[in-house]
């Protein structure tokens, strides 16, 4: 994993599609115990501007495991909160962190601070992609099937953050990946064009407004919230346009038999997915959520260069 050491991951797709079969393959290793990396002394700044439960706790524990240290520099508690401008912080930061992983709104911001720091700059969500959920995602994927092969990947609900990331990931790993979302929820035209760019001659990349479409024999189903975080003024009006979307048992009936249902969490129970599915056989929102401890463990393990 020697190319990632150093680098920042803005997008899922700044990885080549070898990159990210490795990764995954580390993740595995890492989670099995089979190789314990090191890299003491390391300090892994967390500049969050939005909420976070999961990539707040796994990134520290992972940092903890690997033997370095975790700051956390949310907006609140440093001048970021104050309006200090990104190219001064990130040049700051700089100078005392060994990477930084930032939540925030705009894209632009996160690759401003790449722009301005020399240390990895680690997008843990924007408005745009959220690139180390998918890792952990397409690690869930293959625990279940055993393979990223011959695989489709259903997404239903709005063309958000996840979603981008999402279709890119699946096209650089070799996964057919749907796309359903409601009118006037698209994804993002440029991502669906890379995805398209990415996936070919691997996989396939399809949109639709038709959910039902969508899900046929596919094998995995995933959603997220129908408001993300920034969107949360429209959450109310937004739900009847999107209950066709819901994972719920009709819509997983339509999928393969052993098709996994997948979340990014938090989740919304009764909208975008129905209690019984999120805790049913099918589900596997609870090892997708371990497994970001481990995806992003080994992300920082190679760009960290952990021995
Ligand atoms: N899935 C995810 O990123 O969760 P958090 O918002 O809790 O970090
Ligand atoms: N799309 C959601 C994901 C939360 C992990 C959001 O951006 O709020």
């Amino acid at each position: 994993m020697d190319s990632l050491k150093g680098r920042d991951l803005l997008s899922i797709a700044d990885l080549t599609r070898t990159e990210l079969l490795e990764l995954l393959e580390l993740a595995t290793q890492l989670k099995a115990g089979t190789s314990q990396p090191q890299c003491p002394n390391k300090v892994l700044g967390l500049v969050f501007s939005k909420a976070s439960t999961r990539t707040r706790v796994s990134f520290s524990v992972a940092m903890y495991q690997l033997g370095g240290q975790v700051l956390d520099l949310n907006a609140g508690v440093t001048q970021v909160g104050r309006g200090e401008p990104t190219a001064d912080t990130a040049r700051v930061l700089d100078r005392y962190l060994d990477a930084v992983a930032i939540r925030t709104f705009k894209q632009a911001e996160i690759e401003e601070f790449a722009q301005y720091a020399s240390i990895p700059v680690i997008n843990a969500l924007t408005d745009l992609e959220h690139p180390c959920q998918i890792l952990a995602d397409l690690l869930t994927l293959k625990e279940a099937f055993g393979t990223l092969d011959n695989l489709t990947m259903s997404y239903l609900g709005d063309g958000n953050n996840v979603a981008h990331s999402l279709m890119l990931g699946c096209a650089l790993a070799g996964v057919n990946i749907r796309v359903s979302t409601p009118d006037g929820y698209p994804p993002n035209p440029a991502i669906v064009k890379q995805a398209v760019e990415l996936a070919a001659g691997h996989s396939t990349v399809e949109i639709t407004t038709d959910p039902r479409a969508a899900v046929q024999g596919s094998h995995a189903l995933y959603t997220d919230v129908w408001a993300s975080m920034g969107d949360e003024a429209e959450a109310e009006s937004r739900i009847p346009t999107f209950q066709p979307y819901q994972i719920n048992q009709d819509i997983l009936d339509l999928a393969d038999n052993e098709a996994i249902v997948l979340h990014c969490l938090p989740a919304h129970r009764g909208e975008e997915i129905t209690h019984d599915v999120m805790e049913g056989p099918q589900s596997r929102l609870w090892d997708q959520a371990e497994n970001r401890l481990h995806a992003q463990k080994a992300l920082l393990a190679a760009i960290l260069n952990a021995t």
